[in-house]
């Protein structure tokens, strides 16, 4: 395996990511234990994160001692880079210009990083993200690219294998990373590249069985991809300790509910507990305007249920959720780093405290594309696979301003015609996510000889891979021509459409 130091930074599931997109297995380790997994089980290879301290102070991480003495090759990555350097003998200060995304570097010589890849004397597009630069490299490096601002922007110790790069390969604004990445992988470090989902799959499994021993875990389902992931690899892994519950928050999409129960209980024979909780959560939600309280209340009411179900069963001492990566990412605020809460994605923020459930929680490093991979190697059906994400607070953030029953119903109406309509078009694949949203705003129209008065809705559709950056999607004006007529004339309440054109950043997808 490759191991990967941590220190922090925003993207270091990226890395793994990308090794992972290379056939290799890799394992992600905070820099404090890194030591200990180095001592455990020596790597094949070392990947040193980027993070947000800065090398120049005696308190920030450094890397373990051992990556440099093992004799295995080392990749380290912006504050990998600086740390590498300060403790193996170079230096490190404090750079007059921040060098903050697009760059361009120029290939000095050839290395084993670049092969098949880049050559020297060419100039290609990476992304950089650094204060502190390297003023000076330890014995036995050489520059092998530089940048405008990072004079030591690629180095390498071909002998040891040691190679530092001030940019981000993991970043898809690196174009060419991902094959530098591969190149470390498999090349120099001699990976075969023949690690695949279904070895994921296998490994996820064996770790579930340790973490539940012979207890009883309840797994919550939301009719989405990633909850209906983990219950089918959990109903794999445990049988029937499993217990899935299918709670009707009562902010479903029209039709969700009815899906979810045949999809379990008929189409995978996995026992399901459906529990119509719609008037529990309407009436927590009822009157709240702010976004992050609906994200809460559900979060906790979600909780309450869960509670009461594992009662049923006897008590449960796990709880399973389909948590990805991106979740983690945007929700938790790492010490000192740069990370900060964007919103509180109802299965991380958003648990309460008193929750007496340990989580479950096996697609917790994955992104949502891979998960649908997983999803596929456990056998769900592609049409199921591929269907659109779903937040778990459903259309309570899809209805910005207090919620009230009357309006969460014209938002439903609106959102089935709009997405038949897209269905209809063919364009369902080819998107990554679209919903309506009615907003707490009326308008003035005029429908027949009558004057209206009604709400506004809104439309969303954005292309991703990640559901990290996300563009809007280029509909044809027929299209959205088609679908605005179709939701005035058969949905009471609203008599006007619009179209998003924001992109994520700055927006994001759902718009609360
Ligand atoms: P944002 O709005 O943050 O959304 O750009 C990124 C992706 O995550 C989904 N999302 C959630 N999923 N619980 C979930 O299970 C949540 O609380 C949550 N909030 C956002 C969103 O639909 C999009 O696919």
């Amino acid at each position: 395996r490759i191991l990967i130091v941590d220190f922090g930074s925003q993207v270091t599931q990226l890395i793994a990511r990308r090794v992972r997109e290379c056939g290799v297995y890799s394992e992600i380790v905070p820099f404090q234990n890194a030591e200990a997994a180095l001592r455990e089980a020596p790597p094949v290879a070392v990947i040193l994160s980027g993070g947000p301290a800065s090398v120049t102070l005696d308190t920030t991480p450094r890397a373990p001692a051992m990556a440099f003495e093992l004799g295995v090759p080392v990749l380290a990555i912006c504050y990998g880079e600086q740390a590498m350097c300060a403790q193996l003998g170079g230096r490190v200060e404090a750079a007059d210009h921040r060098e903050f995304g697009r760059a361009f570097v120029d290939i000095q010589r050839d290395c084993a990083l670049f092969d098949g890849v880049w050559q020297a004397g060419e100039r290609h597009q990476v992304w950089m993200s650094h204060g502190d630069r390297v003023i000076a490299i330890p014995d036995g490096f050489e520059v092998v690219a530089t940048s405008d601002n990072a004079p030591f922007a690629a180095i390498a110790d071909e002998r040891r294998r040691l190679y530092g790069v001030q940019f981000h390969p993991e970043v898809m604004h690196t174009p060419d990373g991902a094959r530098l990445i591969g190149n470390f992988a498999r090349r120099i470090a001699g990976c075969e590249g023949e690690w695949t989902m279904a070895a994921f799959r296998d490994e996820a499994i064996a770790r579930v069985r340790e973490q539940v021993g012979k207890e009883r875990v309840i797994c919550g389902l939301s009719g989405g991809v990633d909850s209906s992931v983990v219950a089918v690899l959990l109903h794999e892994a445990i049988g029937d300790q499993l217990t899935c519950v299918f709670v009707d928050t009562g902010v479903l999409r029209a039709g969700e509910p009815e899906q979810v129960v045949s999809l379990f209980r008929d189409h995978y024979n996995i026992p399901l507990v459906h529990r119509d909780a719609a008037d529990l959560f309407i009436d927590r939600l009822e009157g709240v305007a702010d976004p992050e309280k609906k994200r809460k209340i559900i979060g906790s009411t979600f909780i309450d249920v869960f509670e009461e179900e594992a009662k049923k069963i006897g008590g449960a001492r796990f709880l399973a959720q389909g948590t990805l990566y991106p979740d983690v990412i945007e929700s938790v605020s790492f010490t000192g780093g740069p990370s900060v809460t964007i919103k509180s994605h109802h299965n991380v923020g958003g648990l309460p405290e008193r929750m007496n459930m340990a989580l479950v929680e096996p697609l917790r490093e994955l992104f949502k594309d891979e998960v649908r991979e997983l999803g596929r190697e456990l056998g769900l059906a592609a049409d199921f696979v591929d269907r659109h994400p779903f937040p778990g607070p459903g259309l309570a953030i899809r209805l910005p301003g207090a919620i009230d029953r009357e309006r969460l119903e014209i938002l439903r109406r609106a959102d089935l015609i709009y997405l038949d309509e897209i269905r209809k078009a063919g364009l369902y694949d080819a998107i990554w996510q679209a919903f309506a949203v009615l907003l707490p705003v009326r308008t003035v129209g005029v429908m027949g000889d009558e004057r209206s008065y009604e709400y506004v809705c809104a439309l969303r559709a954005v292309t991703s891979t990640d559901g990290m950056t996300a563009d809007y999607y280029p509909f044809d004006h027929a299209f959205l021509g088609r679908v605005s007529s179709r939701i005035i004339n058969e949905v009471r309440g609203v008599n006007r459409v619009v179209y998003d054109v924001t992109s994520k950043p700055p927006g994001t997808i759902e718009w609360e």
